[in-house]
């Protein structure tokens, strides 16, 4: 038999009387008062009107009329898993994190999801795939909220809402709800070329996954890891899913998501209900935390840039089986509220100024979908490690604290635990120093160069993966309205590949522009390709 599964809900649910109250032969009303009938409005006389004082009716209605809450802003649509992580024990010269130590066994809960549909859209898609990973670890909660891609279409989070408005469908006709077909993304995409990067991969085979059970994942910023000295590491996480990454052709993806819009969810379900437990390795590149930030030229605060896995090779730290479907869809994949800023020792942010916005934006965001700060109560969100926080109150409060001064340090519960030596395995920011330096709305040159890692990636991609490529960008872009916007996303496939450019402008009956500079002096790696795909260790 494989690891215990430690489910968060099967934990705190046991010890809830309210939700152990729906099974049993007796219905009762909310308030624990037997019903003796509840098909039936209280009428006054068989045919007569309904009577307001018929509570059981209206608290049964007015709790349903309350049973949705707002789906997420971005990646509405999920699916997700119990599990369990088990370190390797080889990150431990680099990260003093608990949970990667060797054979320690992590529960963790995991949602995959597309980013742009509604709740009740299409599974298969073209669409980037969301890999959120919450690790309930003996050290507090740590959240790796990854893509399957590992690069993002902006560089900084001010610029979220603007491509996400573009990407949405259109606010006047609510269409298309597919990602890409309509202008406003197209247009928003040529006019940012920094999204040429995520594009690229979008409308490569990677934009359609076989399964959730297939896809890569990706931290996509640089974090820094911290040792047990206090040193530190710049690293990039990536999953590898032990079936290797598939995808679907364009053909099957229609046809699947007509035959069975559930397609991912259902794989994903029947897959841990067989015993079939999906496996991905966890692994990090790594780099020397450096002042400049860089390795071989690239700025590794830019997430439109990856760095090749064949100047650093993915190093397997750790093993992650999903092995329990959740007991119920919206009190865990649909409450669970995932944040890049829940971290433990050991793992600490860059200065990625899109990873910045992202730790202002979830708990701001979930405040409204979760319906006030107390989410962090709800059982799927719930940490293994033991809670003082002296936080009090709010909405949907469940907690019944004692003691009367929520405060330190205080006099009066008890002294100041906090200032008497309780540093130990304490969070302790890596004590990175900041230039001081002029207020400025600008990005580094660094930056600049929205061309060359595109074309990396094109040029890495097998014969037949390019002209699954082409393909894409042609019947995407064939769905604009605007042929300005066609004529401008081909100048900006012009400066990454002649031919890309010339295949798509051939399909949509436009002539191919030239570059409008020297193309970039690039060599493929073949790790890009799904074909070159590296395989995690056996
Ligand atoms: C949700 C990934 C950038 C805001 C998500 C989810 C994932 C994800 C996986 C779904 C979480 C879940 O399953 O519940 C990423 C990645 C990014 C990125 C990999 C870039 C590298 C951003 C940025 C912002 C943002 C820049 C805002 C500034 C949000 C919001 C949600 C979300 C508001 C909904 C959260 C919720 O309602 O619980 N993101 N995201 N994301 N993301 Fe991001």
């Amino acid at each position: 038999s494989g690891p215990e599964v430690y489910t968060a809900t099967g934990e705190h649910l046991d010890a809830d009387p309210t939700v152990r109250a729906q099974k049993g032969s007796r219905l009762t009303n909310a308030q624990g008062t037997r019903l003796y009938d509840t098909d039936h409005s209280l009428k006054a006389g068989e045919r007569g009107p309904v009577l307001l004082q018929d509570h059981h009716l209206r608290e049964k209605i007015t709790h349903f009329d309350h049973e949705r809450i707002p789906e997420r802003v971005v990646h509405a649509r999920g699916a997700a898993a119990h599990g369990v992580f088990r370190g390797y024990g080889t990150a431990s010269q680099v990260c003093k994190a608990a949970f990667l130590g060797k054979d320690v066994e992590t529960p963790v809960f995991v949602r995959f999801s597309t980013v742009l549909g509604n709740r009740g859209s299409a599974d298969t898609v073209r669409d980037t795939r969301g890999f959120a990973t919450k690790f309930y670890t003996s050290e507090g909660v740590f959240d790796l909220v990854g893509n399957n891609i590992p690069v993002f279409f902006i560089q900084d989070a001010i610029k979220f809402p603007d491509v996400v408005h573009a990407a949405k469908p259109h606010p006047d006709r609510e269409i298309p709800q597919a990602q890409s077909a309509h202008d406003t993304f197209w247009d928003f995409v040529s006019l940012h070329t920094e999204a040429t990067h995520h594009t690229l991969w979008n409308m490569s085979d990677r934009g359609i996954p076989r399964s959730f059970r297939t896809m890569e994942g990706f931290g996509v910023h640089t974090f820094r890891l911290v040792d047990a000295e206090g040193g530190t590491t710049l690293v990039k996480f990536h999953w590898k899913p032990k079936l290797g990454v598939h995808s679907m052709v364009w053909e099957e993806a229609q046809i699947t998501g007509g035959m069975d819009p559930d397609f991912h969810r259902r794989d994903l379900a029947d897959a841990i209900e067989a015993g079939a437990f999906p496996e991905w390795e966890l692994g990090i590149q790594t780099f020397p935390d450096t002042p400049e930030q860089t390795f071989r030229g690239i700025d590794l605060l830019d997430p439109t840039k990856i760095v090749p896995e064949e100047w650093a090779p993915v190093q397997p730290i750790g093993l992650l089986a999903l092995t329990a479907n959740p007991s119920n869809f919206f009190a865990e994949t649909e409450q669970v509220a995932f944040h890049p800023g829940h971290l433990v020792p050991g793992v600490d942010i860059t200065d990625d100024p899109l990873l910045a916005g992202r730790l202002f934006s979830y708990i701001d965001t979930q405040i409204t979908r979760l319906g006030g700060p107390n989410f962090a109560q709800i059982p799927v969100n719930r940490t293994h490690a033991p809670v003082n926080d002296m936080l009090r109150d709010g909405l949907h409060q469940s907690g019944v604290h004692s003691g009367v001064a929520p405060y330190q340090p205080n006099s009066l519960d008890g002294g100041c635990p906090f200032f008497a030596g309780a540093g130990e395995g304490a969070y302790v920011e890596t004590p990175v120093t900041v230039e001081r330096a002029s207020k400025v709305r600008e990005s580094p040159a660094s930056f600049a160069d929205h061309t060359s890692h595109p074309r990396r990636f094109y040029l890495s991609l097998s014969a037949v993966e390019r002209e699954h490529v082409i393909a894409a960008y042609t019947f995407e872009l064939s769905k604009c309205y605007e042929d300005a916007i066609k004529q401008r996303n081909l100048r900006v496939l012009a400066d990454i590949d002649p031919g890309l450019c010339a295949g798509v402008a051939a399909g949509l009956g436009l002539p191919a522009p030239e570059p409008s500079a020297p193309l970039a002096d690039v060599e493929p790696s073949p790790a890009l390709s799904q074909l070159g795909h590296t395989w995690p260790t056996d």
